[in-house]
């Protein structure tokens, strides 16, 4: 496909109209507060599956599904006490909850499994759309599969150049990394399939049970929750953890780029190469909405590597070393 790309924004005329196409069948791509989607009717078997055609996706990956509120995730799944709990309190915003699916969900959808992950997220402008629009919306992160995820459209533009038709700028996403996804298909035991901006412990303190964390997870669920495979989320260029014991000379060479966390923890640019920063002063909320749109940037400029800092192996640390940790298994893996 070759056609033009229409960009739509934020006019009430756009939301008409990208809300017709989505009923008409069309593939979008949309913002949301976490990361941009590549949204579709998820109740139209076809145009779901384009959404795998497009990224490139394998089709054991099931899709999140993007509602309005809980009355429309009620129509999808089997909701339960628990569920009601956390949507109280984090919908609309970051959270992704698997439950047990109902019979008009497409099997595409779920890769054939008995559950369905719905979220309703926060960002005003798919809330208007998913408002005008009236059907659940598929969608997956906007990037061609195993690539780093788009925080801005521009980054959709690019790494989706020529698949795609449709694409509505709703401007940086706020909170920049993939949203946190429960697991509620056992009531006794929740589990954490991926880590994201809202913390276990908080959820754990709403339920008031402890989460099964997927370390244990990681390789045998690769198949439920791909987003949990050892590489995704990779930029081109390779991608490599800074030592934290402070080596007898820098790793790095002419031409790589050096990622710091902190402008203040680090205020002096790395000798020899490019250095950037994630943050400010370290606030790991900063970090992450800076990650993929840093990343996004860098790999267009022929760095030899990427280097990047650690962060804090606590609370947000955790979500971001995941992410990290993904990204940087690439040139180690394939
Ligand atoms: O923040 C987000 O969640 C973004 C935005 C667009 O909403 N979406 C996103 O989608 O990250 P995606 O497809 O890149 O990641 C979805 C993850 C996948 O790893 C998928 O396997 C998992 O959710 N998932 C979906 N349905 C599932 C199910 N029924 N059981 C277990 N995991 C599921
Ligand atoms: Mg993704």
């Amino acid at each position: 496909m070759t056609s033009a790309l229409q960009v739509f924004g934020d006019r009430a005329e756009d939301v008409v109209r990208v809300a017709e196409l989505l009923v008409s069948g069309e593939v979008v791509a949309v913002p949301t507060e976490t990361v941009y989607g590549l949204a579709a009717d998820a109740l139209n078997e076809s145009a779901c599956r384009r959404i795998f055609e497009i990224k490139g996706r394998p089709l054991i990956d099931p899709l999140i599904v993007h509602v309005e509120d809980v009355s429309q995730a009620g129509d999808l799944a089997v909701l339960s006490r628990a569920f009601e709990r956390l949507a109280e309190i984090f919908w609309p915003g970051p959270l992704t909850v698997v439950l047990p699916k109902r019979g008009k969900v497409p099997a595409i959808v779920t890769a054939g499994l008995d559950s369905v992950a719905v979220r309703a997220p926060r960002h005003p402008l798919i809330r208007k759309i998913l408002h005008a629009a009236k059907i659940p919306l598929a969608a997956p992160s906007a990037n061609p599969f195993g690539y780093i995820s788009p925080t801005r459209a521009e980054h959709v533009a690019k790494s989706l150049a020529g698949r795609i038709q449709y694409l509505v700028d709703g401007g940086a996403c706020e909170v920049g990394v993939e949203s946190t996804i429960i697991d509620l298909c056992e009531p006794l035991s929740p589990t954490l399939l991926r880590p994201g901006s809202i913390l276990p412990e908080t959820i754990e303190s709403v339920l008031g049970q402890r989460l099964r964390r997927p370390a244990s997870a990681q390789k045998s669920s690769a198949q439920r929750a791909p987003g949990l495979l050892e590489q995704h989320y990779s930029p081109r260029t390779p991608l490599r953890i800074l030592p934290t014991s402070h080596p007898s000379a820098n790793p790095w060479r002419d031409g790589d780029a050096v990622i710091f966390i902190s402008r203040a923890a680090h205020p002096e640019p790395a000798t020899g190469c490019s250095t950037y920063w994630l943050s400010e002063n370290g606030d790991l909320a900063d970090a992450a909405r800076q990650l993929y749109h840093l990343l996004n940037q860098l790999d267009v400029n022929n760095h030899g590597t990427l280097w990047i800092e650690q962060p804090q192996q606590s609370g947000l640390g955790l979500t971001l070393n995941d992410r990290i940790g993904r990204a940087a298994a690439k040139d180690t893996n394939s």
